[in-house]
């Protein structure tokens, strides 16, 4: 696992963006993995100016997300699927019908769940995932206690993510925000030929201990990726405040990506 530690959210976004736009540009047919949150954010936007000034090109891109929430519809305002077309693919050139996301509706959320991991199969699996953290350092919404085995299914929610969550969608309101939700396992994630995980503020930093310095436990379900080839952490100095070993990461990660 590779841990890059930037003094602003602003430049880790930019460097985790410069890694998408690697990888499209290396391989125009790549598989994304994409993530919601309000990480991503900063990101997204930097890949919305790299595809407005013609740096990259996204027309072969197929993309499919890591999660939705149980009971919303597409449409829905506070859906993943939603949120992903405001955020993103409107300010790319992606086609939309590349783009996958679970359906919050399906009334058979198995074997909606089942065709979704028969898809990324079909599609040759994801060459970039990117991740975001809960503050209980779950990834998608493999909360604690989650094996790190899973696979795509539906999810419960804790009520620390529900009450993150309301933070974040629905305005504040704890009972308008759904208790479950379908969502990408952690060994599903884990099959990612390479994975981007963004971490951003006070917040995060317990979340990112326990993922980088911790056991690698079902307690913190991001800790799977320390058993992953081809990880990395981007991360601002606020988020990894707490790490021992802070400064040997970004002198490595920084020498390896030639800052
Ligand atoms: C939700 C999402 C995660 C995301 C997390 C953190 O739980 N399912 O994928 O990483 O929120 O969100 P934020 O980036 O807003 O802190």
């Amino acid at each position: 696992m590779e841990i890059v530690i930037c003094k602003t959210r602003e430049e880790a976004s930019k460097l985790a963006a410069k890694a998408i736009i690697d990888q499209v540009k290396a391989k125009p047919k790549s598989v994304l993995g994409l993530a919601t949150g309000s990480t991503p954010v900063l990101m997204y936007k930097e890949l919305g100016k790299a595809v407005k000034a013609k740096k990259v090109s996204f027309r072969e891109v197929k993309s499919w997300n890591l999660d939705e929430y149980y009971g919303l519809a597409p449409t829905h305002d506070q859906s993943y699927r939603y949120f992903m077309n405001e955020n993103l693919f409107k300010f790319i050139d992606i086609n939309i019908k590349n783009t996958h996301v679970l359906n919050g509706l399906a009334k058979d959320p198995v074997k909606e769940c089942k065709a979704y991991e028969a898809a990324i199969k079909r599609a040759g699996g994801i060459d970039l995932q990117v991740l975001g953290i809960g503050s209980d350092g779950h990834i998608a919404f493999n909360e604690p206690g989650t094996s790190l085995a899973s696979r795509t299914s539906v999810v419960y929610l804790t009520p620390s993510t529900i009450k993150d969550n309301a933070r974040l969608f629905f305005k504040g309101k704890m009972d308008e925000v759904p208790t479950r939700a379908l969502s990408m396992g952690v060994g599903t994630i884990c099959e990612a030929k390479k994975i981007i995980l963004l971490a951003f503020g006070e917040g995060k930093q317990d979340a990112v201990k326990g993922m980088v310095e911790g056991g690698v436990s079902q307690f913190c379900t991001a800790s799977a990726l320390q058993m992953h080839p081809d990880a990395w952490v981007y991360c601002d100095e606020a988020a990894a405040k707490k790490l021992k070993l802070k400064y040997y990461y970004a002198w490595r990660s920084a020498t390896k990506l030639g800052l």
